[in-house]
């Protein structure tokens, strides 16, 4: 297969808005971010459709997971880091000074690439986050519990062992347990970033089946693993490439005809 240098001219792009059926829940206008004198992102402007999955796609250091990460102000928790421009949830600005950053990563909860179990219960792993969030009812956390590792296809797993450490349980398990720890709170907007990286084939897919159920009630947005895991579970896609985005639109548009040329590379696989 011939590979060449990814086409980088940055004044091609073609950015799709939503279609009029469709429903926007997060977008960012003109969005940059710093490390340092660094500049990770270079002005992208998007906007998310509600209950839908959309994938963040590009090369390894396109700042995928940069973007990511502000869309629920976790750059806030990187030293040097700066984010201009603005982050529209439901038309306000999540970084408008009275704005609390709880709130935010409350609607707008995160799973990361490698699962990050407390080490707890599995029912304590959910439990706890609610707990901090006032909720003491020994009731509506049980229902709690169980309601989001339904969610989570985890359930029928684990349900005999809730009191067990979460620590016994497998990569794939562990995962999904922090799949349901993130909509326990219940969120609005799911991020994930590269949730599968670390899963068998069989966890990935269960995994996948989890994301296509929850698309029903949550906005996702998700770093994929893979392309093919973009093109398997994802409705729209953003194609990243140092720091800008060159193209945005259906998935399987992006996938059969994209109208970028550097698109078009990558998604092929002509790109070094
Ligand atoms: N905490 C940080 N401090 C300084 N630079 C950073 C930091 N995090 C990321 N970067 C830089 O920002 C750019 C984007 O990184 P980012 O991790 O967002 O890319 P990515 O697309 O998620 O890559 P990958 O596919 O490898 O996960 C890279 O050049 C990276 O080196
Ligand atoms: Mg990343």
């Amino acid at each position: 297969m011939a590979v060449r240098p990814i086409e980088t001219d940055v004044t091609k792009t073609s950015i799709k808005k939503l279609p009029e059926n469709l429903t926007g829940v997060i977008s960012t206008e003109d969005l940059h971010v710093y490390y340092g004198d660094f500049e990770a992102i270079k002005g992208v402007s998007l906007e998310f459709p509600k209950n839908q999955i959309t994938a963040l796609i590009g090369p390894s250091g396109s700042a995928k997971s940069t973007y990511l990460r502000s869309l629920n102000r976790m750059n806030d928790e990187i030293k040097g880091a700066k984010v201009t421009g603005k982050i529209l949830y439901k038309g306000r600005d999540i970084n408008a000074s009275d704005v609390d950053v709880y709130s935010v990563r409350k609607q707008i909860g995160m799973v990361f690439q490698r699962p990050n179990p407390f080490s707890k219960s599995i029912y304590e792993n959910i439990a706890f986050a609610l707990k901090r969030h006032g909720i003491k009812d020994k009731n509506v956390l049980d229902e709690a519990v169980e309601t989001s590792l339904k969610q989570a296809a985890l359930w029928d797993q684990v349900k005999d062992r809730l009191h067990e450490s979460a620590i016994g349980m497998s990569g794939g398990q562990q995962q999904r347990l922090c799949i349901a720890r993130a909509i326990a709170l219940k969120p609005d907007v799911l991020l994930l970033d590269e949730p599968a990286s670390a899963l068998d084939p069989i966890s990935t897919a269960q995994v996948e089946e989890t994301l296509l159920e929850l698309k029903e009630n949550y906005s996702i947005v998700i770093v994929p693993h893979n392309m093919q895991q973009a093109s398997r579970i994802s409705d729209y896609t953003a194609f990243f490439h140092l720091g800008n985005v060159l193209e945005y639109d259906e998935t399987r548009t992006v996938f059969t005809r994209p109208a970028i040329q550097a698109t078009e590379d990558y998604v092929s696989g002509h790109y070094g």
